[in-house]
């Protein structure tokens, strides 16, 4: 139930889309309008979370540590899971931005004939890495729609791609990749019980509208065969903000745009927003150096403290009858009387 309202919301885009293209004044809203509507609202919203996020106070050290932190010299310290220098975290979040290390370590817990059993689970690691991959290079590819001339390294990356050619148009790997990606990543999401009772209905909102505009595309490349040249003068035009809508624009590609646009639009207020977040967590940026450095918190209230010295000394007496042991026999003279 809860994937059924994202599901319909983005079947509503489609059909928005693919009657949005009969007439003049709405293709022009759809092909111009939304999509600079889209632009501002991802560019705004993402800058002003990011700001957010930069700003708010980080009063603890809160580093994640997953190994052995530095100590004597002789204990050797892991200096990737529990990094100590500021190098040392730099070397961990890039790691992490780019293989996705702490997922890696995703364990699964079960019950198996009324026991606990924990077990490592490297498929959702190996999905994850898949998508973002594989998006990323068809990102990097689409380049080529709004730049004069196209940049060598677009070029190269899109033979490189493409080069299992298996047929014109050829099949590009990123699109195998992504497409069995996004269909492991939403059958997780319905499979497992424990995922499925986490997930919210924006959850499911992302991934179909990665799918669509997946497929959308795919479509255009193989199915409907839409005129990529008309579309690069459009997109140009877009990208120079002297838009021209040609009234041949297929209705694959305004599906295509329109779900591209929500999901830019939506963005910057949803879970996807941890492509920017991940940067500015506490918990991975900064590095433990709690040991050797001592943080204090610059807010920290001056609080009458009550140590045990003069804990010991207001008690000596009642102590002393009790005889139990004082730490020092002295103190009280010394240091209170
Ligand atoms: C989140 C952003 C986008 C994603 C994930 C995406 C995804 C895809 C995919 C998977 C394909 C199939 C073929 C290929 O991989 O090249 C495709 C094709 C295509 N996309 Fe996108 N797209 C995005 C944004 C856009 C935008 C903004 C435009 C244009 C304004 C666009 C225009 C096209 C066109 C014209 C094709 C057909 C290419 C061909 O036939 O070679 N896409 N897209």
């Amino acid at each position: 139930m809860k994937a059924l309202t994202p599901l319909l919301a983005v079947l509503a885009i489609v059909a928005l889309a693919a009657l949005g293209g009969l007439a003049h004044a709405s293709l022009v809203l759809l092909a111009v309008f939304v999509p600079y509507s889209a632009c501002a609202v991802f560019l705004i919203g993402f800058c002003y979370r990011v700001v957010r996020w930069a700003w708010a106070p980080v009063p603890f050290r809160i580093p994640t540590t997953c190994g052995q932190q530095k100590s004597l010299p002789w204990i050797k310290p892991a200096s990737l899971d529990n990094p100590s220098t500021g190098w040392g975290a730099f070397r961990r979040m890039t790691l992490e931005v780019l293989l996705f290390r702490s997922l890696f370590r995703n364990n699964r817990a079960r019950l198996h004939d009324q026991r606990l059993v924990l077990g490592e689970d490297r498929y959702l690691w190996l999905g994850a890495l898949a998508f973002h991959w594989s998006l990323l290079v068809i990102l990097l590819r689409h380049l080529r729609l709004f730049l004069q001339p196209v940049p060598v390294f677009v070029s190269l990356l899109s033979r490189l791609d493409g080069s299992f050619q298996v047929g014109t148009p050829a099949v590009y790997v990123s699109d195998v990749v992504v497409v069995g990606a996004l269909v492991y990543l939403t059958a997780r999401r319905f499979r497992s019980p424990q995922v499925r009772y986490i997930s919210l209905p924006f959850d499911y909102l992302a991934l179909f509208l990665l799918l669509g505009i997946v497929i959308s595309g795919l479509l255009m490349r193989f199915v409907f065969r839409v005129d990529v040249a008309a579309i690069k003068q459009f997109a140009l035009g877009l990208a120079v903000f002297h838009p021209s809508v040609p009234s041949t624009l297929a209705p694959i590609f305004l599906i295509h745009l329109l779900l591209v646009s929500t999901l830019a639009a939506y963005f910057p207020f949803s879970t996807l927003m941890h492509m920017g977040g991940v940067f500015l967590s506490p918990t991975r940026n900064l590095a433990n150096n709690n040991r050797s450095q001592r943080h204090v918190n610059p807010w920290n209230h001056p609080v009458k403290t009550h140590s045990y010295a003069e804990w010991e000394h207001e008690f000596r007496d009642k102590l002393k009858i009790a005889k139990l042991p004082l730490e020092n026999e002295d103190a009280g003279k010394i240091a209170f009387d």
